[in-house]
C-alpha cells in the first residue's frame, strides 16, 4: 500500500510544469461507438456538435473530458453534498475531485489523470463518455451510490493504475473489462454485489492489491490463485467454496492475505508455510479442518494469524507460538485438544492468543465434553 502511495506522489512530483501547447485542430470524423464491442475508438462521439462553440479549451483532451463530464452529469440522479455544483465551463481541471496534469505520453499538453469522489454519496450511473478520459491513472469512486454496469470503453483506460468502485451499488458478474486495463495495479471492488465466478484470469493479472470482500462471489478460488504478484489480497466475507489451492505457497510477494467469512472447507495446504513474508493470514470463520500444517513454524514475518471459527483438531504447536514477529494468535471456536507449553504459557508478553471454545483441558470457556467427543479425529492406524 505503500508503495500504491508513493506512486502517486511521484507522478504528480515528476510532471513537468505546464506549458500552453497549442491545440490540435478538432477532428470531424464522426465514427459512433463500436457496435460490436461497445469499444470507442479515439473520436467515437462527435462531441464537437455537442459543445458550445465559444468554449476554449487548452488541449483537445481536456475538450474531450468536458464532453465526457457533461454527459456523465445527465446520469447523475443525486448528489447530496453538491459535489458536482462547479462541474460547468470549460475548465474542467478546477472541477472538484478532478486532477490535471501534463500528459504522461510527454506531449506536453494537459489532461485529466485523476478522478476522486471518494464519500460524494452521489448516485447514478458510468457511461461509456468516460471512456475518453484515456490518460486516467486513478479513478477513485469510493462510497458513493453508483451502480449499473462498468462501461466496455473503460478499457481505452490503458493508464488507469488505481480502480476503485468500493462501497457502491455495482452487481451482476465480475468485471471482465479490468483485464483489458494493461497498467492497472490497484483493484478495489469491495463492499458491491457483485456474484458469481472469480475468474482464473485476475490472478494472472499483475496486480498489487485485490480487494474483492463484502460482494457475492461463490465460485471456489481458482487454482492458479498461486501465479499472482499481488503483495495484499482480500476476499473475505463472499460465499466462496472448496478447498484453498495448493498454488498458495508460491505467492512470494504475499504479505496479507484475507480469506475469512466464506464457506472454504477441506484442510490447509501445507504450502501456506513457504510464505515467508506473509504478515497477515486470516482464514478465520469457514469449514476449514484437519491440523495446523507443520509449515507454519516457517512464517518468520507473521505478525497475525486467525484460524478461529473452523473445526481444526489437534495441538497447537510450540513452532507457531513462538514465531518471532507473532503478535496475535486466534484459534478459538475450534476443536484443539492439546495445547503445548510455549502457546499455554507464551514467552513473549506481548502475545495475544484466545484459545476459546475449543477441547483444550484446564483452560477456561471451552466446549462442552460431548460435542469435543463427538468431533475426536479417528485413531489412524499407523503405516509401516
Ligand atoms: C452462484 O451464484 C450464481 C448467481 O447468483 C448462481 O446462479 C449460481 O447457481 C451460484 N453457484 C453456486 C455454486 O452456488
Ligand atoms: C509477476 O512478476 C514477474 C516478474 O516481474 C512477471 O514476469 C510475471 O509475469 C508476473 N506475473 C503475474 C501473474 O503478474
Ligand atoms: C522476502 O523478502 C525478502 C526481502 O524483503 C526477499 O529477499 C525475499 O526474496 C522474499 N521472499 C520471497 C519468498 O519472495
Ligand atoms: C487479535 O485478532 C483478533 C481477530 O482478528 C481481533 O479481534 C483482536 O482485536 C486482535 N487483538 C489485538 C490485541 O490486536
Amino acid at each position: 500500500m505503500k508503495a500504491l502511495c508513493c506512486f502517486l506522489f511521484l507522478y504528480i512530483l515528476s510532471s513537468p510544469s505546464l506549458n500552453e501547447a497549442s491545440v490540435p485542430a478538432p477532428t470531424r470524423r464522426h465514427l459512433g461507438p463500436n457496435k460490436d464491442t461497445g469499444v470507442l475508438t479515439d473520436f467515437g462521439f462527435n462531441f464537437d456538435i455537442e459543445i458550445n462553440a465559444r468554449l476554449i479549451f487548452p488541449s483537445l483532451r481536456l475538450k474531450k473530458a468536458y464532453f465526457a463530464f457533461q454527459e456523465w452529469k445527465k446520469f447523475i440522479t443525486s448528489d447530496p453534498q453538491n459535489m458536482l455544483k462547479n462541474w460547468d465551463g470549460a475548465d474542467v481541471c478546477s472541477y472538484t475531485g478532478v486532477f490535471c496534469e501534463n500528459a504522461p505520453d510527454g506531449s506536453n499538453v494537459m489532461t485529466v489523470a485523476a478522478i476522486d469522489l471518494n464519500h460524494g454519496d452521489i448516485a447514478g450511473q458510468l457511461i461509456p463518455h468516460l471512456g475518453l478520459l484515456t490518460d486516467l491513472s486513478v479513478f477513485h469512486m469510493n462510497s458513493n451510490r453508483f451502480g449499473g454496469p462498468i462501461p466496455s470503453s473503460f478499457s481505452s483506460l490503458t493508464t488507469l493504475y488505481e480502480f476503485d468502485i468500493s462501497n457502491n451499488g455495482f452487481d451482476g458478474p465480475f468485471p471482465d473489462v479490468v483485464f483489458d486495463m494493461p497498467n492497472l495495479k490497484y483493484l478495489d471492488l469491495r463492499y458491491n454485489n457483485f456474484e458469481g465466478e472469480i475468474p482464473p484470469q485476475l490472478f494472472d493479472k499483475d496486480l498489487d492489491a485485490i480487494f474483492l470482500n463484502n460482494n457475492r462471489f461463490n465460485s471456489s478460488i481458482p487454482e492458479n490463485i498461486g501465479n499472482s504478484n499481488a503483495s495484499v489480497i482480500v476476499l473475505a466475507n463472499n460465499e466462496l467454496k472448496g478447498c484453498i489451492p495448493h498454488s498458495i505457497g508460491q505467492m512470494a510477494r504475499l504479505d496479507e492475505i484475507i480469506l475469512a467469512n466464506n464457506q472454504l472447507k477441506g484442510c490447509l495446504p501445507k504450502e501456506l508455510g513457504n510464505l515467508e513474508n506473509i504478515t497477515v493470514l486470516d482464514l478465520s470463520n469457514n469449514n476449514l479442518m484437519g491440523s495446523i500444517p507443520e509449515g507454519f513454524g516457517n512464517l518468520n514475518c507473521i505478525e497475525m494469524i486467525d484460524i478461529g471459527h473452523n473445526q481444526f483438531t489437534g495441538t497447537v504447536v510450540d513452532a507457531v507460538c513462538t514465531l518471532p514477529k507473532l503478535m496475535n494468535f486466534t484459534f478459538a471456536d475450534n476443536f484443539f485438544d492439546v495445547l503445548e507449553e510455549k502457546c499455554d504459557k507464551p514467552v513473549k508478553p506481548e502475545l495475544v492468543l484466545d484459545c476459546r471454545q475449543n477441547c483444550l483441558p484446564g483452560k477456561p470457556d471451552q466446549k462442552d465434553e460431548t460435542t469435543c467427543k463427538r468431533r475426536k479425529p479417528q485413531k489412524r492406524i499407523p503405516v509401516l
